[in-house]
C-alpha cells in the first residue's frame, strides 16, 4: 500500500487537488489516502471541500485576519510538524505555489519524506511577479522528488533547470480535469445551471476577478476605476466576486461599490462560478487558474498582470496580458467589445492545460514510481 498524504491550504489547491483525491480513493487496493488542509484560507476552503465532498483527516486551521507571509509559514511549519510524525506518509502530495505548498514541501523535507509536486515547472523568471508565487514554486521544485508538470513547457523550465529528467511527467493540468467535469455536468443537466436573476441578459456579462500581492495598492485601484469606466456603457454588466482579502474587498467596494451594472458579490462556490465563467462575454482577472479554465470554456480573457507563467494560450491568442494600466485596460476591453472580428479572434475552445485526465496521469505515474522504488 503506497501511503500518500495531501497537504494543501487554499481555494485553487482545493479545486485542483479534489479531482486527484478522487483518482487515488478510486484505487483503494494501491493507495492509502490521508487529507491534511492547512486552512489558509478558511471560508474559500471550505466552499470546495463542500463541492467535492471532501472532509480532511486534519485540519490545522492556520487562517488569521489580514495574515503575513512570515507568520502564515511560521505557523504551517510548527503545525505539519507532528502531523508528518505521526502520519509517516510514503509521499507529500503539494500543489502549485501557495505559502501551504512551500511550507509543507520543507517541512516534507525536514522529516525525509519525498515530495510530489502537483503543476510544477511553471515560470515566469521574475521573482517579483507573481509574488511570492514564482519564490514558492521554484522552491518547491528544488525540494520534489516527483514533478507532475502541466505542459511540455512547464516540463522544459525543469529540464533546464536541472531537474533528472525521469522524475518529471507531464500530465496535464488537473483544474482542467475538474472545470471539463463541472462543465459537462452543468451541459447535460447533471448539475443545476443558476438563475442569476441580479443579471440583464440584454448586456454583455464581463466576469472579474482579482487578489496577486504584486498589484495591491495603486495598481489595484486603477483597475477598479478602469471597471467603473467600462460599466459607464448601458450594453456592459460586471460581476464581480470579490476575493475576501482585505486589500481587496476595501478598494473594491469603495471605488465600485454601489454603481448601476456593477455587481459586487461574495465569492462563489466553484459550480456557480464555473456556470458564471460559461455566461460571460469575457473575462477580465489576475487569476492562474481562471486563465486555464477559460480556454476550455472557450471564453477570451484580459490579464491584469505584465507577465504570466502560464504562457500557451498567450500564444494561442484567446488569452492577452494587459497589465494593470487603467487606459489600457478600458482600451482593451472596448476592443473586445466593438471589434467583432478581434473578438471572434479570441473566442476559440481550446484546452492548452490538459484534457481532463492529469488526475489519472498522477495516479498512473504514483503506482509505476513506488514498484521501482517501494514504499516501506
Ligand atoms: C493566496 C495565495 C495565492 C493564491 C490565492 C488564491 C499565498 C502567498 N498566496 O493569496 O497564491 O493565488 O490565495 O485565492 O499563498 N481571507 C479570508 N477568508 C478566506 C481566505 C482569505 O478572510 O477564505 C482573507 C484573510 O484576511 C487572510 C487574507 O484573506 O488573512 C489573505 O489570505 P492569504 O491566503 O494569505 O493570501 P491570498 O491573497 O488569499
Ligand atoms: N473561483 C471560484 N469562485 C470564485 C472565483 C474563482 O470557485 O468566486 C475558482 C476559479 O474557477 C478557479 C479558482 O477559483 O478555479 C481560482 O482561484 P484564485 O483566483 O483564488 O487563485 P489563483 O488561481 O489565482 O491561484
Amino acid at each position: 500500500m503506497i501511503r500518500i498524504l495531501l497537504v494543501f491550504g487554499t481555494r485553487p489547491e482545493a479545486i485542483k487537488l479534489c479531482p486527484v483525491v478522487r483518482e487515488l480513493r478510486a484505487r483503494p487496493g494501491r493507495f492509502s489516502v490521508r487529507i491534511c488542509v492547512t486552512a489558509q484560507h478558511r471560508g474559500l476552503l471550505d466552499q470546495v471541500l463542500d463541492v467535492f465532498q471532501v472532509v480532511p483527516d486534519r485540519d490545522l486551521d492556520l487562517m488569521r485576519p489580514g495574515q503575513t507571509l512570515s507568520a502564515l509559514t511560521a505557523r504551517i511549519l510548527e503545525g505539519l510538524d507532528p502531523v508528518l510524525a505521526e502520519e509517516t506518509p510514503d509521499m507529500v502530495l503539494v500543489q502549485g505555489d501557495t505559502t501551504t505548498t512551500l511550507a509543507a514541501s520543507l517541512a516534507a523535507f525536514y522529516c525525509g519524506i519525498p515530495v510530489g509536486h502537483v503543476e510544477a515547472g511553471l515560470r515566469t523568471g521574475d521573482l517579483s511577479q507573481p509574488f511570492p508565487e514564482e519564490l514558492n514554486r521554484v522552491v518547491t521544485g528544488r525540494l520534489a522528488a516527483l514533478h507532475f508538470a502541466p505542459t511540455t513547457a512547464a516540463a522544459a523550465n525543469l529540464v533546464a533547470e536541472g531537474m533528472p529528467r525521469d522524475r518529471i511527467h507531464v500530465t496535464g493540468n488537473t483544474g482542467i480535469d475538474a472545470v471539463l467535469q463541472v462543465r459537462d455536468a452543468l451541459a447535460s443537466g447533471a448539475l443545476p445551471a443558476g438563475d442569476w436573476p441580479m443579471l440583464d441578459r440584454s448586456r454583455r456579462l464581463i466576469v472579474v476577478t482579482g487578489h496577486r500581492r504584486e498589484n495591491f495598492g495603486p495598481a489595484f485601484a486603477g483597475e477598479m476605476r478602469a471597471l467603473a469606466r467600462l460599466a459607464e456603457r448601458p450594453d456592459v454588466e460586471v460581476i464581480y466576486p470579490v476575493h475576501p482579502n482585505p486589500n481587496v474587498t476595501g478598494p473594491a467596494r469603495e471605488l465600485l461599490g454601489n454603481r448601476p451594472r456593477i455587481h459586487l458579490i461574495e465569492p462563489l462556490a466553484y459550480v456557480p462560478f464555473v456556470d458564471l465563467m460559461r455566461r460571460a462575454w469575457f473575462l477580465i482577472t489576475d487569476s492562474g487558474g481562471i486563465q486555464e479554465e477559460a480556454p476550455s470554456l472557450g471564453k477570451p480573457v484580459l490579464v491584469l498582470r505584465n507577465k504570466t507563467e502560464r504562457p500557451e494560450a498567450v500564444e494561442a491568442g484567446t488569452v492577452k496580458l494587459v497589465g494593470t494600466d487603467e487606459d489600457r485596460i478600458v482600451t482593451e476591453a472596448t476592443r473586445l467589445l466593438d471589434d467583432e472580428a478581434e473578438y471572434a479572434r479570441m473566442t476559440r475552445v481550446h484546452n492548452p492545460y490538459g484534457d481532463g485526465q492529469a488526475s489519472r496521469r498522477i495516479a498512473d505515474t504514483l503506482e509505476t514510481h513506488f514498484r521501482r522504488t517501494p514504499a516501506t
